[in-house]
C-alpha cells in the first residue's frame, strides 16, 4: 500500500498562522513586535534567496525584519561589531547569520558572538550543550520543523528505534537528541557505517539527512516506518533540473507508512520554525509563557 504523504507545505502554513495569532496577541496584551535580524556577507546566489524568503514570511506574520546585507570582503571585526550591536539591541529577538560565511571569516567564532538567546538557529555552544542535557534551548530549526511532524503523525515517539543519517551539526546531531529526548532509541548512522541497509531498516523512524541524491532505496525501508527526507538535491534528469530527496521516493513511498516528499516536506517547515523560534525568543526575553506547540 502506498505511504501517507506527509504536507509540510501545509504543516509549514499552519505553523506561520499560529505564529501570527501570538504575534498579534503580543502586539495588543504587551505592545511588543518580535524582530527578526538576518545577516548576509556576500552574494552566494542560493544565499540571497533564503534570506529574502525569510525577510518575506518574517514581515507576513507581523515580525519585524532587519536586513544586514554585507560587503563579502567585510572584516571578521565589522562582521562581530554588528553582532555586538544587534545583541544590545532590544527591539531584535532573533539573530541569525547566513551561512556558508566567506572563507576569511571563522563561522563557529561568529556564531558563538551571539547572544545564545537571540540564537534562533540553535547553533551556539550554550544552545547545543543545553539541548544535550535536556535543558532548555533554541532548537535547530530543520530538526524542530521534523520533530512536529513527527509528534504530529506518530502522537508519542516513546521506545520508537529511530536512525538519523547524516551527522551534520545543523541537521543529524540536533534531531538524534531531539529524538533521545523523546525517548526514542536513536541511532545515528553516517558514510562509514557498516551494513547502512541493516541498520536503516531497524528504524521505526527514518531521518535522511546525508545530502545525497536518492541513496536510501525503498528496500532499506521497514515496512511501516515513518520517514522524514531532510535532503534537498538539485539532479538533471531526462534533460531538466529536479529536486529531490536523501530517499528514493518511488520505492519508499510503496514501503513506508509515511514519508515527506521532496519537495514540499521537510523544506518549507525551516523558515516557519525559524518564526516560531523568533517568537520564542521575544516571549522568553520579555518572560512571558512561550507558544505552546511551537517549541521541543
Ligand atoms: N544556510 C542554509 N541553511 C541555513 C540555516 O538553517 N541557518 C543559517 N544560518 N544558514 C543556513
Amino acid at each position: 500500500m502506498s505511504a501517507k504523504r506527509i504536507d509540510g507545505k501545509a504543516f509549514a502554513a499552519d505553523v506561520r498562522a499560529q505564529v501570527a495569532t501570538h504575534v498579534a496577541r503580543l502586539k495588543e496584551e504587551s505592545g511588543l513586535t518580535p524582530g527578526l535580524a538576518v545577516v548576509l556577507v556576500g552574494e552566494d546566489p542560493a544565499s540571497q534567496v533564503y534570506v529574502k524568503n525569510k525577510g518575506i514570511q518574517t514581515r507576513e506574520v507581523g515580525m519585524n525584519s532587519f536586513e544586514h546585507k554585507l560587503d563579502a570582503a567585510t572584516s571578521e571585526a565589522d562582521l562581530l561589531a554588528l553582532i555586538a550591536r544587534l545583541n544590545a539591541d532590544p527591539t531584535v529577538h532573533g539573530i541569525l547569520v547566513q551561512l556558508p560565511l566567506p572563507g576569511h571569516l571563522d563561522s563557529d567564532l561568529v556564531i558563538n558572538a551571539i547572544d545564545p538567546a537571540k540564537d534562533v538557529d540553535g547553533f551556539h555552544i550554550s544552545n547545543v550543550g543545553l539541548l544535550g542535557t535536556g535543558q532548555k534551548a533554541m532548537v535547530p530549526c530543520t530538526p524542530l520543523g521534523c520533530l512536529m511532524m513527527l509528534r504530529d503523525h506518530l502522537g508519542s515517539l516513546s521506545g520508537l528505534d529511530a536512525v538519523v543519517v547524516g551527522r551534520s551539526n545543523i541537521v543529524g546531531k540536533p534531531m538524534a537528541q531531539l529524538l533521545l529526548a523523546e525517548s526514542c532509541t536513536v541511532t545515528i548512522a553516517h558514510s562509514r557505517t557498516k551494513n547502512l541497509a541493516e541498520v536503516c531498516k531497524r528504524a521505526d523512524i527514518l531521518v535522511a539527512a546525508v545530502g545525497r541524491p536518492e541513496m536510501i532505496p525503498g528496500d532499506w525501508v521497514k515496512p511501516g516506518a515513518t520517514v522524514i527526507d531532510v535532503g534537498i538535491n538539485r539532479i538533471e534528469r531526462d534533460g531538466k533540473m529536479k529536486l529531490v530527496g536523501d530517499v528514493d521516493f518511488a520505492s519508499a513511498v510503496e514501503v513506508a507508512g509515511a514519508i515527506t516528499p521532496v519537495p514540499g516536506g521537510v523544506g518549507p517547515m525551516t523558515i516557519a520554525c525559524l518564526l516560531a523560534n523568533t517568537l520564542t525568543a521575544c516571549c522568553r526575553a520579555h518572560g512571558l509563557a512561550e507558544p505552546e506547540g511551537l517549541t521541543a
